[in-house]
């Protein structure tokens, strides 16, 4: 349905550079791979548990480039309309520029605002709010949970998909995110180290919350329906990945990507040994692969 335009994310902020550059290693193909791999299926997840009606107004937090919010415009028909917010400007402009190409932009609105914090959106204005990948940043999980409640029409739908952090890397305290690089296992704890000082365990808002507290948050906030369910996989192989790809990935965007990372903890004779034995590994899909998903669905009465 989109259309194709050049990506263009140099000057552009963090989250729009991370999200249409960084997190594919800047390779198009890549890109395209896991969409169709990953995210297709999360989006068609969330939107299904979304229960849309024709003609319903659908407010999806955190769009970013807009994976969720085109798909919602595309089930919900010419009548129904989807509010783009974002704390990023220029992901917001991004999704204008495809949906003035695509001839949507009628039906779309465009709001700069945190996700606790909706200004712009009134009380009881929407009917759904769609959100992926985006509670995870934030500090104050139960404030935007509130202020989804807010905004919903009575009767209104929450559907929501974040990935559960703490249920992936860190139950493999003795691998490097899934890769046994047991032979320069001290140098993967300096480049942990430099990991944990940007994202301190325990504290920041990506590691600070299970499933059960998205629960806990939505109960608190008023919903008297609240569903959840957890999907957590497993397996003894990832996917293998070009090494100067991986070198310039990030997990996530306040995250270095891996070649800043090494350059900024080790030693060049250091980097060469840890990158010695990590590279073969990626490029084998040499490792173990977690993944942990929360959706959770919740209606206002
Ligand atoms: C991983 S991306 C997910 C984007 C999109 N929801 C998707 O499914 O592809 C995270 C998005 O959340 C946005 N974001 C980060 N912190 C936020 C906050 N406090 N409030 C609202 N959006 C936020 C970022 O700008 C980015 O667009």
């Amino acid at each position: 349905m989109r259309a194709e335009w050049v990506i263009v994310t140099d000057g552009q902020d963090r989250w729009h550079r991370w999200l249409l550059d960084v997190r594919f290693g800047g390779d198009a193909a890549a890109r395209q791979q896991d969409l169709t791999r990953y995210l297709y299926p999360v989006r068609d997840s969330v939107l299904d548990r979304a229960r849309l009606q024709p003609g319903d107004t659908v407010l999806d937090v955190g769009a970013g480039d807009g994976l969720i919010a085109f798909g919602a415009l595309e089930r919900l028909g010419p009548s129904g309309q989807v509010i783009f917010s974002d704390i990023s400007q220029d992901l917001l402009d991004h999704c204008r520029k495809a949906a003035t190409a695509e001839g949507l932009a009628g039906r779309c609105r465009f709001v700069l605002a945190p996700a606790d914090s909706l200004d712009g959106v009134p009380d009881a204005s929407v009917d759904v709010v769609t959100t992926r990948s985006v509670l995870i940043y934030v500090k104050d999980k139960a404030a935007a949970l509130r202020e989804f409640y807010r905004v919903l029409r009575p009767g209104g739908r929450v559907s929501l998909s974040e990935p559960i952090n703490v249920l992936m890397s860190p139950c493999d305290p003795g691998l490097f995110f899934g890769y046994d690089v047991g032979p320069v296992r001290e140098l993967a704890a300096k480049v942990e180290a430099l990991y944990d000082s940007i994202q301190p365990p325990g504290v920041d808002p990506m590691l600070d919350f299970d499933d059960r507290d998205l629960v806990g948050h939505a109960v608190d906030a008023g919903f008297p329906a609240v569903d959840l369910e957890l999907q957590v996989s497993v397996r003894s192989a990832k996917q293998p990945v070009p090494w100067e790809r991986f070198l310039r990935m990030s997990g996530n965007p306040l995250m270095p990507p891996l070649a800043e990372a090494l350059g900024q903890v080790l030693s060049p004779g250091e980097f060469t040994a840890f990158t010695d034995c990590l590279r073969p590994l990626i490029e084998a899909g040499t490792g173990r692969e977690r993944r942990a998903i929360a959706y959770l669905t919740a209606v206002k009465e």
